[in-house]
Parts: C-alpha cells; structure tokens; sequence
C-alpha cells in the first residue's frame, strides 16, 4: 500500500508527521505532498487505489489500524477521490496545479506534471518576447498593489547595468494569508523557474527568495529545492545549458510586518534595518544595492511558468475586466472550510464565502468578510455580490490585496477590529514618517473615547476627530502601512455603524 501524507506545516501542526510514522511502521509505503488546500480536512491522508487516490480527512494516528483494514472507508471520514473532491474540480488551479499531487521537491515528477515547459520556452526566445508574453497575460502583481508585470519587467529589462537583480517577496505577513507558503512547501520548483524566468527576461543574474522566518518549513523546503535545482542546471552558471547564468539564494527575514513592503525588504536584504525608502526612485530602476530589480510576490511569480508554457493569451482568456488569469484566494478566520481556492478572478465574494467556505464554523451568520489582509476593508453580507475584481474592489472602498479572507460572525465588534487596525499599524510602523507612527497610536486612543463615549456629542466630535485623522494618514503616509491602515477604520464605521454606537444605515 502506498499512502500520501501532507509535509505541510498546516498539516504537521495537527499530527502529520505522527501519522506518516505510525503508516510507516505498519508497512505502508509514505510518500509526503503538500497540502490539497482543504484545510479542514487536515491531516488529508490519500490512499493509493485502482481508482485513483482515495482520501481521508482528519486522520490521527490511532485512526491509522481503522484506516488500513477499511473500517473508515463507510464513514463520512472517507472523502473518496480527491481530484474529484466537488472542492477541487470547481477551481482553476494555475500556481496552484501541482501543489498536494506530487512530492514538493521531486524535480522528475515536476517535469512530468509539466514543470519547466515554461523556462524551455523562455529559453528559445528574446528577453523582450519573454516580456511581451507576461504583458500579454495581463499577470498583475500578486502582493496587493496589482501592478502590471509586463511593466514592471519591461522597465528593468531596458534599464542598462552592470548587474540586475530578480527579487522575490515571500515576507507573507498579512492575516489570513498563506498561499505563499503553501506553494513553497508544496511546489517550490514553480517559484524557481518563474524567477529564473523572470532573470532571462529581463536579464538578471542573480535572484533573492526573501522568506519570512516564521515559515521554517518553508525555508527548509525552498532551501532544498534550491539546492536540487542548482545540481540540475535549472538555476547556476549555466541555465539548462544556454550558458546563461543565474544564481538564486535564500535570505530569512527576522520578523517585521513592515519588511513586505518591497523597499523595506530591499533595506532588509542589504543587511540593513528594514526601514521604507521614499519612491521615487522605483525598486525597477534602483533597486537591491541601486541596481535594476524585479520584486515581485511568490504568486506573481508562481503564476509565470504556466503563462510562459501556455501562452500569454490563455491566461489572459481568464478573468474579467483588468483582472486577467487566476487568484489563489485563501479563506480563514470563522469559516467552515477554510483554504486556498484558486480560481479566475470574477467570482463573487458571497461564492467564495458561502460556496467554497460553507459559512462559518461557529453556524452562527456571517457579520463580516476582511479582504485583502489587516489593511483591507471589512465587508458585510450586502456585498457579497462583488466580484473579486481590482477595479470593483478600489470601487467599493476595498481591495483585493494578496487575496485573503478573513470571516467574523455576528459576535464580531467592528469598533474593536478598528482599534486593532490602527494597533497594528502603532506595532509594526517602521517609524519613519509622522502620520503613520504619531497617527496610529492617536488613532487607538480616539476609538476607545468613542467606544467609551457616553453621550452624542462626545462621540460626534471623537469621529470627527478620527475621520480627520485618517485622512492625513491616507495623504500623508510614505507607504502603504500608514496609508491603508485607515481602510479597516472606514470600512467598520460605514458597514456597522451601530458598534460605534451611531444609528444604523437606512436599508438599501
Ligand atoms: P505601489 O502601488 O507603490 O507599487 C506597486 C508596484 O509597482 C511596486 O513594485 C512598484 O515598485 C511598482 N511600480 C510602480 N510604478 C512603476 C513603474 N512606473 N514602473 C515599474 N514599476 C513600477 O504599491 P506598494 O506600496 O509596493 O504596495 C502597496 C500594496 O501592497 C497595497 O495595495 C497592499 O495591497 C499591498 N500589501 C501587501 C501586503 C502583503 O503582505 N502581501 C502587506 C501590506 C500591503
Ligand atoms: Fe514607515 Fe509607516 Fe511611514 Fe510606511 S507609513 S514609511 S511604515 S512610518
């Protein structure tokens, strides 16, 4: 018998590698994937049939003896075939393809599920085509901000250097995000040969994963990884033998929410304190050590082997509106199934929500969906019309961000989610500009007098007071930490007015 068992951290945390153990004690043969992205199921144990692989969710090791002699095959713990699991066939899985199917640093078996066609492809081209491909996929920036990558390319590769630099964002610090991690840990080849990718196009010769160290297993998967696809050629001296060189290195970051923000990290990666630089100049054109610089997040870069391989306009045909190919959203917080759905970009909030995520997991009714991170707006049900979309979420005072949805139930205080936003920004603020490291912790003491206040007009001159402030941090701030922070502040005084204790909106 040969059984699959998640490495994934997600997975470890509740007993994986307990499991696999006692498997392999018991005379099976275990082979470690990474995690399916069903998260509530985990440790997902897959067995290996004539069917395909069958799976079952939620296994410890004392379930392993009820497992083998098929005691749980008649249980609702079996959840049959997992690549027919109604979870998975509703999604569009690009970056995510490979991730939960094959070993994450089995570099033959990522040739065989189509790995690096992409790069095959880049190499048989000029850097400028390799360019026009990503421009032509309409790819934009995974991190949050959602800018062109085409572009953002096309600016480093007509930038003239004596050394150009690829850069890959993996300081995954937003709440309620982890498919950066779970690509790395469970398909680390994508991300290499999307940078390496990346290195021809625009011709950089050496490349950095920033890693945030609260991923350990992450590190020590991509560190792997990175080694493997040095003894194969697919980074090093000479590029799958073109002779073009690019060599790629691991760097551990130490912490700092603030270190993902592109020019922090470039501080960071400098061996420096992580503190933001003012743009002007771009990270394109005077990036890591001033030199021209990719930075751009895992799923950016994840997305690139498949646009390369395919073809810009099949994952341009995904989409809708300027939000071409695929995002790999991530559900948590109070959600019944929570985990990563990639899938094209269009598909609405409540679908995601609801459909994928089966409401929350307290059963009690959902108050409040958090996009985009701990500076994305809190949405309430009304709008779970909204396409995930770029456009229609700057429209409704939202944004998209690295794709992370956070569900609160009806217990949830909205005025204490503002508070924790501007918190959060006192904590984390790199300190470097005043509305941002003055104006979060003014911003904390003003929502506890609203919260406090005991009467109207106490409250009405806090608000007004609140209201201002997070206008001079929007204008103000250097970067996005102190400009975004009064977006959840906004959102819960708009949506859920009553948990500040102002009279509830008219019903639309
Ligand atoms: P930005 O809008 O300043 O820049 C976006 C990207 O485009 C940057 O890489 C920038 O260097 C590049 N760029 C801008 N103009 C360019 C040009 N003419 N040519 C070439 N490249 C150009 O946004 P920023 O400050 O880098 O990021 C803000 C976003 O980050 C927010 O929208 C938020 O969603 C997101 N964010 C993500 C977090 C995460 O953990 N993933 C955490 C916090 C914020
Ligand atoms: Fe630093 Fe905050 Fe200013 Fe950004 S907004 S530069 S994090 S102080």
């Amino acid at each position: 018998t040969t059984a699959w068992v998640p490495c994934d951290a997600a997975a470890v945390a509740l007993g994986a590698d307990h499991v696999a153990d006692v498997l392999t004690a018991s005379g099976v043969t275990v082979r470690r994937n990474g995690s399916r992205g069903m998260l509530w199921l985990e440790p997902l144990v897959e067995v290996e049939t004539e069917r395909g692989r069958v799976g079952y969710g939620n296994v410890t090791a004392s379930d392993v003896p009820a497992l083998l002699d098929g005691r749980l095959d008649e249980t609702e713990r079996c959840v049959g075939v997992v690549d027919e699991h109604e979870w998975l066939v509703r999604q569009h899985r690009v970056s995510f393809a490979r991730v939960g199917l094959i070993e994450p640093t089995d570099l033959a078996a990522y040739r065989e599920h189509g790995g690096l066609a992409g790069l095959q492809r880049a190499l048989a081209l000029a850097p400028e085509e390799v360019v026009a491909e990503v421009t032509a996929s309409g790819l934009r920036g995974r991190g949050g901000a959602g800018f062109p990558a085409g572009i953002k390319w096309e600016t480093v590769r007509t930038a003239s250097a004596d050394v150009k630099f690829v850069c890959c964002n993996a300081d995954e610090g937003d709440s309620g995000t982890f498919a950066d991690r779970m690509l790395i840990e469970g398909d680390p080849f994508t991300l290499i040969e999307g940078m390496a990718i990346a290195a021809l196009a625009v011709g950089a010769t050496e490349g950095f994963v920033y890693l945030r160290s609260e991923y350990p297993h992450a590190v020590r998967t991509l560190r792997r990884a990175v080694d493997i696809a040095y003894a194969h050629g697919v980074v090093g001296e000479s590029v799958l033998g073109s002779g073009r060189r690019f060599d790629l290195d691991v760097r551990v970051g130490a912490g700092a929410y603030i270190c993902g923000e592109e020019t922090s990290m470039l501080e960071s990666l400098e061996g420096k304190r992580g503190e933001v630089r003012a743009k002007p100049p771009i990270p394109a054109l005077e990036g890591l050590f001033g030199r021209p610089t990719v930075v751009n997040n895992v799923l950016t870069l994840g997305a690139v082997p498949m646009v390369l391989a395919d073809g810009g306009e099949a994952y341009a045909a995904l989409g809708t509106g300027r939000s071409r190919g695929t995002q790999v959203f991530q559900l948590a917080g109070n959600v019944a199934r929570g985990g990563i759905v990639e899938t094209a970009f269009g598909v609405s909030l409540g679908e995601l929500v609801d459909g994928f995520g089966g409401g929350t997991a307290s059963g009690r009714p959902v108050k409040a969906v958090q996009v985009g991170g701990p500076l994305g707006a809190y949405l309430p049900v009304t709008r779970f019309d909204l396409p995930m979309d770029y456009e229609a979420f700057v429209d409704a005072g939202a944004m998209v961000g690295h794709g992370g949805l956070v569900v609160w139930d009806d217990t949830m205080d909205a005025s204490l989610m503002a508070r924790f936003a501007m918190e959060f920004c006192a904590k984390e603020s790199c300190g470097k500009c005043t509305p941002c490291r003055i104006g979060s912790v003014r911003g904390v003491e003003v929502i506890d007098r609203v919260r406090a206040a005991g009467d109207d007009g106490v409250r009405r001159t806090q608000l007004a007071l609140l209201d201002d402030l997070c206008t001079t941090m929007t204008k103000g701030s250097l970067c996005a930490m102190g400009g975004l922070t009064p977006m959840p502040v906004r959102s819960a005084l708009e949506h859920f007015p009553g948990d500040f204790g102002l009279p509830a909106p008219p019903a639309a």
